[in-house]
């Protein structure tokens, strides 16, 4: 059973070194996930990898089944999921082509199944810390380790897509606080801590969001910075799996302990 699990998005469709086993497909309780989840090994860790858009990256962030996708990851046992995303650069420090390992969240999506909690259960999860600690900080050592530099604090604003925004929305989340936006991290953070999974997220800024650079955005910007840190990534994620993991010293696995009403 892999305890750990790989979700990833525009631009990265494959995980380097990762030695892929098996392929399983699930079907869950909530509906299909965005495709099968590919079993294999990455400096010795078990792990399951899963593209959110599909692997034909056909599936729009608004519609992806956020529910189906971290459900089938804990059918397959993983206790820990890193999620790889692009985002847009807010923050005039967050430069196209740096990696950030976000610690908040600011929710501006609409209309998603947010939660697993819908139908005669109240829970009401806390969130103050969106990411798990833990995980950043193992991303942070992994960092160390393998000389790939990072920015291990950001609040990512998520956005619900498929549009890109306008300046004067850009201009307005950074007034809020905002230090980048992505369209897909919120809900994968709020269902992995329902499901009391430990979840973090590597998000490279693949552009300067809009208004922020002065000319328009193109989708090719994305994916081209995206494939050209895909090797930073993939250095990181081989020194991050090669750690040992010893029990979390989070509260995430016993987040619904104090949630119910
Ligand atoms: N906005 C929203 N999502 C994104 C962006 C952006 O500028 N870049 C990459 N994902």
């Amino acid at each position: 059973m892999p305890i750990f699990g790989i979700i990833s998005g525009s631009g990265f469709y494959d995980i380097p070194g990762l030695e892929i086993t098996d392929s399983v497909k699930l079907s869950t309780p909530y509906g299909e996930p965005s495709d099968v989840y590919r079993i294999g090994s990455l400096s010795g860790k078990e792990m399951a990898f899963l593209p959110r858009h599909g692997t034909m990256h056909h599936i729009q962030p608004h519609k992806i089944n956020y529910r189906a996708n971290i459900w089938g990851f804990r059918e397959l046992g993983v206790k820990r999921i890193i999620s790889i995303s692009a985002s847009g650069g807010i923050n005039i420090e967050m430069n196209p082509g740096m990696i950030t390992v976000p610690d908040q969240l600011i929710d501006m999506t609409e209309g998603r199944q947010s939660t697993f909690y819908d139908e005669d259960e109240v829970v009401h999860i806390d969130l103050t810390e969106p990411f798990c600690p833990d995980m950043r900080s193992y991303i942070l050592k992994a960092s160390q380790k393998s000389g790939v530099a990072l920015t291990g604090t950001g609040v990512y604003i998520c956005t619900n897509g498929p549009r890109l925004e306008t300046a004067a929305e850009i201009k307005a989340f950074s007034m809020l606080g905002a230090d980048m936006v992505g369209m897909t991290a919120m809900q994968e953070a709020v269902l992995a801590r329902e499901l009391e999974i430990c979840f973090a997220g590597i998000s490279v800024i693949t552009n300067y969001a809009a208004g922020i650079a002065g000319k328009r955005l193109s989708a090719a910007e994305v994916v081209e910075t995206m494939q050209g840190s895909s090797e930073k990534v993939s250095l990181l994620l081989k020194d991050f799996f090669a750690l040992d993991f010893p029990e979390p010293a989070c509260s995430c696995w016993k987040a619904l302990k104090d949630a119910r009403i």
